[in-house]
C-alpha cells in the first residue's frame, strides 16, 4: 500500500504522516529529508555559494559518491546522524535550489521507489502523487495559509532552541513555495486525483482522523 502526502512547506505533512504511520503500522518516508541531506553535503563541500549553484559537474560527482542512510532513528550522511542539522535554517535556505536539479531528483526518486518496494509506506513530499507514485492508493494534498504555516514552523524551531525570526521563516516559506511550484522538474502541484485538505483551522487530530477515514474507505 502506498499513501502519498504532498503539499507546500509547513502544511503539516510530516507531522500527520508520522502519526498515521504509527497508528496503522506503515513505514514512513520523509522525502524532503533526502533533499535536505543532499543540500547539507553540497554545503559541506562548498558547492553552494551564496545559495547559488556553482557547478553542475560537481553536483553530479557528489551524487555519484553520495552516502545517505534513512534509518528508523535518524538520517545519516556519511555514517553520521545529521537529523538535527538538516532542519537548520541554512538548509531550508538552500534546499529548493538543490531540489530543482534534474539529476538530483532522478537519484532521489529512484531511492524512494527502491525504499518503498514491497512495503506498506506513507511518503510525504512535493511530487509523490504526481511523479514518484502516480498509482498510489491514496493521495492527499495538504494546504494551509502561509502565515499559519510560518507560525507552526517558528514554534517548532524555537522549541528546538533555534534563534529565528518569524518574518524570516515566512519569507523562506514563500520563497520555497515559489521555487518548488514553478521549477521545470516535477513542480509542486496537486495530482488530479488527490484529495485536498486545508489544515489552517484544523487540529492535528482532526486532520489525522479525516485522513484515517479516507484510508478506511478507499483501501
Ligand atoms: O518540511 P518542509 O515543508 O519544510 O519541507 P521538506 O518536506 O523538508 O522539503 C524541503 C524541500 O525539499 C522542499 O522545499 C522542496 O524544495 C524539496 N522537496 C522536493 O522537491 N520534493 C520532495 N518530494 C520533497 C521535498
Amino acid at each position: 500500500m502506498i499513501i502519498a502526502i504532498d503539499g507546500p512547506a509547513g502544511s503539516g505533512k510530516s507531522t500527520i504522516a508520522k502519526l498515521i504511520a504509527k497508528d496503522i503500522g506503515l513505514v514512513y518516508l520523509d522525502t524532503g529529508a533526502m533533499y535536505r541531506l543532499v543540500t547539507l553535503k553540497a554545503l559541506n563541500e562548498g558547492i553552494l555559494g551564496n545559495g547559488k549553484l556553482s557547478d553542475l559537474g560537481k553536483i553530479k560527482k557528489l551524487l555519484d559518491n553520495l552516502n545517505i542512510d534513512i534509518k528508523e532513528n535518524g538520517f545519516y550522511l556519511d555514517d553520521v546522524d545529521v537529523s538535527e542539522e538538516i532542519r537548520k535554517p541554512i538548509i531550508s535556505e538552500n534546499v529548493s535550489d538543490i531540489a530543482a536539479i534534474r539529476e538530483v531528483r532522478e537519484k532521489m526518486v529512484d531511492l524512494q521507489r527502491k525504499f518503498s518496494k514491497s512495503k506498506n509506506v506513507i511518503l510525504d513530499g512535493r511530487d509523490i502523487g504526481t511523479v514518484v507514485f502516480p498509482n498510489a492508493d491514496l493521495k492527499i494534498f495538504l494546504v494551509a495559509d502561509a502565515k499559519e504555516r510560518a507560525k507552526r514552523r517558528y514554534k517548532e524551531l524555537v522549541e528546538k532552541g533555534e534563534n529565528v525570526e518569524i518574518e524570516e521563516i515566512y519569507d523562506n516559506i514563500l520563497k520555497r513555495d515559489k521555487i518548488d511550484s514553478t521549477r521545470r522538474e516535477s513542480p509542486l502541484k496537486k495530482a488530479k486525483d488527490a484529495v485536498e485538505v486545508d489544515t489552517t483551522f484544523k487540529s492535528i487530530k482532526e486532520v489525522k482522523n479525516e485522513i484515517l477515514k479516507m484510508i478506511n474507505v478507499n483501501i
